[in-house]
């Protein structure tokens, strides 16, 4: 039986709002980020849905309307990432904390939303979801149940559990190289990724800055994600012949 060898290493990579920065949102730690400018307790939880729905919806509201605006745009690291996605010969799995749909909109399909999607909507009902690009509010009605007064962002609230984490948890089982892109490290499950496959797996960090975590990974390349992302992408690609 010819020995099986593993010539293309399976690639776990995460991303964070920093990769979605050049494309004009937000990130949330910066200076200029989300959370200097409204507190994750009035509009990122549970509590801060049942204490007043309309102003979590005017949040979520305003940064769906946001992604319709023609300025944002997949960045060059979001299309690298697609085109990469497509070329690799190994395992790849996007994992994004991301609620834009710049990844999609690049063309990236191994990809899931860890943190959910501000594309899409969820009956707290009948747990319908559905793809959403309108303004929600306290009297939207369910498309499935027909139920006003429960929809609510398809979106992960502090407090509640991440999505897909089965399938996060089995790729980052098997992967051999982990690659965490634009993301500070300061929220778990996520940030704790990189210390699960240490000492199995070549991690690498990509950021602007060095993260929470950074001490964590074998690498970091420090520079704006629209010119590391493709720049490292190309050089795995080149490596793996
Ligand atoms: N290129 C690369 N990295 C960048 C860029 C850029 N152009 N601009 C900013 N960054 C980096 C910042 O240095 C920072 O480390 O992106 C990171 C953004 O960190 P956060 O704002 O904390 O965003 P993120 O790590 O995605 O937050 C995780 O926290 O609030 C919750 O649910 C929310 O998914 C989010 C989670």
């Amino acid at each position: 039986m010819e020995a099986v060898t593993r010539r293309h290493p399976s690639i776990v990579v995460l991303t964070g709002a920093g990769i979605s920065r050049e494309s004009g949102l937000a990130t949330f730690r910066d200076p200029d980020g989300i959370w200097a400018r409204v507190r994750v307790e009035d509009v990122a939880t549970p509590g801060a849905f049942a204490r007043d729905p309309a102003r979590v919806h005017a949040f979520y509201n305003a940064r769906r309307a946001q992604l319709r605006d023609p300025a944002v745009a997949p960045n060059a690291a979001h299309l690298a990432l697609a085109r990469f996605e497509r070329a690799w010969p190994g395992g790849f799995l996007l994992v994004t904390q991301n609620v834009d749909d710049l990844h999609a909109r690049a063309g990236s399909r191994r990809l899931v939303h860890m943190h959910g999607e501000l594309g899409k909507a969820r009956c707290g009902h009948c747990g319908h979801v559905a793809p959403w690009q309108e303004d929600l509010s306290a009297t939207t009605a369910c498309p499935s149940c027909g139920r006003a007064g429960g929809m609510r962002p398809h979106v992960v609230w502090f407090g509640e559990m991440p999505l897909a984490m089965d399938e996060i948890g089995a790729a980052l089982e098997g992967c051999d190289l982990f690659v965490a892109i634009g993301t500070s490290g300061q929220v778990h499950p996520a940030a704790g990724f990189v210390a699960e496959v240490a000492g199995r797996a070549r991690t690498v960090e990509l950021n602007l800055e060095p993260g929470a975590m950074s001490r964590a990974f074998d690498e970091r390349i420090e520079g704006p994600a629209s010119e590391t992302v493709p720049a490292l992408l190309e050089a795995l690609l080149r490596d793996a012949g």
